[in-house]
């Protein structure tokens, strides 16, 4: 797929049908980068190609699809064990809020990060990281959110930058410091705000170990008051801004857009007249199914309702311990096609040039253009249709991150 879009920006209406497949195609690459892409017949007549082709590694694609490789744009990476007396809980009848009120939930998460090493938690995001490549993903966005104390917030980002210095892909780290508001500052959210914005932002942006803050803006957790506060001091301290927004409960969307967040995430609730907002801005929709489906609930968000308005839409795995353990995008793109009605075409381009947009990474990443990175996902199929058709199996059979081929025993 490569860009066709007239207009630079993320994709919208029909423009996010527009693949631009070509057939029979070569992709030159060097130094991590694409040097040119085509047919192979001309590839073959390409005169750098021609002078170096005793150096070049050929990798024979024949019969398979090659996509740009996904841009999973919203993960929460950095936990220690999966929840399943939560699982078991819902199976039983709970909600998601009910279990969190209980004590379960995100707080249940907190003690286990707080006591692991850095090097163990490490350790964890590297395996997710190869894991979310095997299913053909280059590029992660990888929050905190699951120490809740400064030095365990930041011990969460030193492990992610530790796990993306030995992983050949694209790591873009979020501080979701304000993921919810922790047991010993209970009835205190005023405080654990202002330690999110004086003590948790500065002290990330000082040592650079994020690009974004994020804040769970919903009923149990912030409030659009807080959540502004969060974004201005994200944006006093030179950091990008993104939320999740709409999951649990609707949420005005207008006094965030001066803060121009990269994304809107979650999106199952949103009006009409934010609709039409978004449609003239870049703040992309990422929407992630599979924490509606793991969490069993009936409505997913309305995607044809944002696409249709012109609403740049992304597609993103969400990966995390209480709504949405899935590593996999094509699982995403399979539920997108099942339950919000996206053509495959659609979702393709919602999990690549429009996450890329998501991370503001648009430039270098989501799609197979000269110039950009080298980053592609090589599936065992003949048409891209079955990426999102075949669910719950993988059939990604190579991919390429910024230039290294890493392909499935
Ligand atoms: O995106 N909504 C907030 N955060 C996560 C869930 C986190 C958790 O339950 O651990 C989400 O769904
Ligand atoms: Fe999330």
């Amino acid at each position: 797929m490569h860009s066709d879009s007239a207009v630079p920006g993320p994709r919208r209406g029909t423009e996010l049908r527009q693949l631009g497949i070509i057939e029979n195609a070569a992709v030159l690459c060097a130094g991590g980068k694409i040097i040119s892409v085509g047919k192979t017949k001309d590839a073959l007549r390409d005169p750098w190609l021609k002078k170096n082709y005793k150096k070049i590694m050929e990798i024979d694609c024949a019969g398979n699809v090659v996509l740009p490789g996904f841009v999973d744009s919203h993960t929460h990476p950095v936990f220690v064990g999966p929840r399943l007396v939560d699982f078991e809980k819902r199976i039983e009848g709970a909600s998601y809020e009910e279990i969190a009120a209980a004590g379960g939930g995100i707080r249940s998460s907190l003690e286990a990060v707080r006591r692991s090493s850095k090097s163990a938690l490490a350790a964890k995001v590297l395996a997710v990281f190869e894991a979310m490549a095997a299913h053909g993903s280059t590029t992660v966005e990888a929050k905190s959110g699951y120490g809740l104390t400064t030095d365990s917030e930041l011990k969460s980002l030193e492990a992610i930058r530790n796990a993306a210095s030995r992983w050949p892909g694209t790591v873009v780290p979020t501080l979701l410091g304000a993921h919810v508001v922790p047991a010993e500052f209970q009835g205190r959210s005023r405080k654990y705000v202002e330690t999110v914005c004086k003590e948790m932002i500065p002290r990330t942006a000082k040592r650079k170990l994020a690009q974004f803050v994020d804040v769970f803006c919903d009923q149990g957790a912030f409030t659009p008051e807080e959540s502004e506060q969060i974004f201005a001091a994200a944006k006093d301290n030179g950091l990008g801004v993104r939320a999740h927004m709409g999951q649990l409960s609707e949420t005005l969307l207008t006094p965030f857009l001066g803060f121009n967040p990269a994304s809107f995430d979650h999106m199952d609730r949103v009006n009409n007249s934010d609709i039409a907002l978004l449609a003239q801005r870049d703040t992309v929709a990422t929407l992630v199914p599979g924490a509606n489906y793991f969490l069993g609930l009936k409505e997913y968000p309305n995607a044809r309702r944002l696409i249709d308005a012109g609403v740049p839409v992304a597609l993103a795995t969400d990966y995390n311990p209480g709504t949405s353990p899935t590593i996999s995008m094509p699982m995403a793109m399979s539920l997108a096609c099942t339950h919000m009605k996206m053509s495959p075409a659609e979702t393709i381009a919602a999990a690549t040039v429009n996450g890329a947009w998501a991370l503001r990474l648009a430039g270098r990443k989501g799609s197979v253009e000269p110039g950009k990175d080298a980053d592609f996902a090589v599936f065992a199929v003949k048409d891209y249709r079955e990426i999102p058709y075949w669910f719950g199996a993988n059939h990604c059979a190579m991919t390429v991150l910024n230039g290294v081929a890493t392909s499935r025993a």
